[in-house]
């Protein structure tokens, strides 16, 4: 009986390949929907963003990053040559500053950078030949009496109702952040009032989203990109629409110009009344005990904030059936009694334990270690992390643990690529393996054959074990073996820096052309 039990609770964790192609075919009405009207989950917030970098962009440039694992101020140099450099500096942010008033955060932020500046020496940015600083203070309104400025991008990684490429309203907070006073501000004049508070000589020339850095910074890199996808502590994508398919833009000047816009999807929010999201009762407890239930609904079985917590109350159900418990002997420990007292940092060696691979990786590549020495080595991860007493947990138990990790890990790579799928079907990169043709796109299959680019980023993806590959195998269910191949799915390491910084670039040249 205790087998069956397992089964039946691993299998609410299976998605089946029908259930995938609905779930996209509903990601893709809600992209729709998002486009036609404001105020949707899935937002679909334009980004003033028109065209993407070859390349060949130069200059240095301060960038300000908000919403990952760490805050970061990053001083990048764009060689022009597809190449960057770049100097960063990472600061905590703590749950008091998470979750207090929205000016102790941004005070916070201009800190930040005010300590970066100090410690890095002179500012060494510097805008490409063409544009100095002080076209630029001539350009348009001089913060600094001093008559020169340092450029500066912010990466928000939250969903910003952008109505400039420099100025853009809060619409919510996401991934546990609540800093009262911020929702609905401008989140460039919160930034901009912390520096000018501090009188620094910095200015906030553009906004950006996490996804948008990945899609720029990989554009620049590898010459083009549709599509700039996050998997960390949340999840999100931005892609090149036609400017033609936002019809809430109504007839602006930016319609009227045509071409192509870059959509910031806030794709975390899709479906949040999940009804087409495989909901287990582990997945509605986890959001029913976070600070945005009801919010978030697709991030919450995907990103690295939520899948932790996921396994947390799995791995507590089972320590709790009676009359038989099925793991660690009835054994539980504060750390996994805590709310978020599993890190999906501990799922992730619990895989890599399993594979022998990363610090799991035997010296000598020829001699993999047996099944005993694997799970001998999970339950050791399993002791450590999540505390409990060596002699509560057996190797059976680090194989049930094994399974759990691995379910949820393979249920939101699959979920992850109904969203690639739905933006390669939204572009015209791909039809649907099954079912007719949803796509409204008014492209058509134009690059056949053509690499189709694809910029990730987040420690999901770069540290989850085969998470990508995961992502691919589901991704051939979808589109196919061909559409599949041409992806060319590439880290945008370092993205929202550079992102920013490219963002920086084009703000600074609208500038100089406004005047
Ligand atoms: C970082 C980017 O590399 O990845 C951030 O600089 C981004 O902008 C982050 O938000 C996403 O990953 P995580 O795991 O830190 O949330
Ligand atoms: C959350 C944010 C979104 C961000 C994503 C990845 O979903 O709302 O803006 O891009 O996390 O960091």
């Amino acid at each position: 009986p205790g087998e069956d039990l397992l089964s039946a609770v691993l299998q609410q964790f299976d998605v089946h390949d029908d259930h995938l192609f609905n779930i996209t075919r509903t990601f893709l009405r809600e992209m729709w929907d998002g486009l036609e009207s404001y105020g949707h989950d899935m937002a679909m917030i334009p980004t003033f963003v028109r065209s993407t970098p070859d390349g060949s962009e130069k200059g240095t440039f301060l960038a300000l990053d908000l919403g990952g694992t760490n805050l970061r101020v990053c001083e990048v140099n764009l060689h022009g040559d597809k190449t960057f450099s770049l100097r960063q500096q990472k600061y905590k942010v703590s749950d008091a500053l998470k979750t207090g008033e929205a000016t102790t955060l941004f005070d916070y932020l201009a800190d930040s950078v005010d300590a970066f500046l100090t410690d890095s020496g002179s500012p060494t940015c510097a805008l490409p030949p063409s544009l100095t600083p002080r076209d630029l203070t001539e350009a348009s309104d001089p913060v600094d009496v001093h008559g020169s400025y340092i450029p500066l991008g912010l990466t928000f990684s939250f969903p910003v109702e952008q109505t400039a490429l420099d100025s853009g309203k809060l619409l919510t907070w996401t991934k546990g952040f609540s800093a009262k006073n911020a929702i609905g501000n401008d989140v460039v004049k919160l930034l901009q009032d912390a520096f000018d508070r501090k009188h620094m000589h910095v200015r906030c020339v553009a906004l950006v989203n996490d996804t948008v850095g990945a899609l720029l910074s990989r554009a620049y890199t590898s010459g083009g990109c549709i599509l700039g996808a996050i998997f960390g502590t949340g999840t999100n994508g931005a892609y090149v629409e036609d400017v033609a398919n936002i019809s809430k833009l109504g007839r602006s000047e930016e319609v009227k110009e045509g071409g192509l816009m870059v959509v910031n999807t806030e794709w975390g929010g899709f479906n949040n009344s999940r009804s087409a999201l495989p909901s287990t009762p582990y997945d509605k407890k986890v959001d029913r005990e976070s600070i945005n239930p009801g919010k978030q609904g697709f991030e919450k079985f995907i990103s690295g904030m939520y899948l932790g917590e996921i396994a947390r109350n799995v791995i507590v159900s089972l320590i709790d059936v009676a009359p038989k418990s099925l793991l660690f002997s009835g054994h539980s420990s504060k750390q996994l009694n805590k709310q978020w007292g599993v890190d999906t940092a501990v799922l992730s060696e619990v895989e890599e334990a399993w594979e022998g691979i990363g610090r799991f990786a035997p010296e000598d590549s020829s001699r993999q270690p047996s099944v005993q020495q694997k799970l001998e080595r999970i339950r050791d991860v399993i002791v450590r992390r999540m505390e409990l007493p060596p002699d509560s947990v057996s190797l059976d138990d680090a194989d049930i643990i094994r399974k759990i990790c691995t379910h949820i890990a393979w249920r939101a790579a699959r979920l992850s690529a109904c969203a690639v799928a739905a933006v390669l079907v939204q572009t015209g990169r791909a039809r649907l393996t099954r079912g007719d043709e949803e796509a409204k796109n008014t492209v058509t299959l134009v690059d056949e054959g053509k690499r189709i680019g694809v910029g990730v980023d987040g420690s999901l993806v770069e540290h989850y074990p085969y998470f990508e590959k995961k992502l691919r195998a589901s991704l051939r269910v979808l589109v196919g073996d061909d559409v599949e191949h041409r992806v060319d799915i590439g880290l945008a390491k370092d993205g929202s820096g550079v992102g920013a910084a490219l963002c920086a670039l084009v703000a600074c040249r609208q500038n100089i052309t406004k005047q």
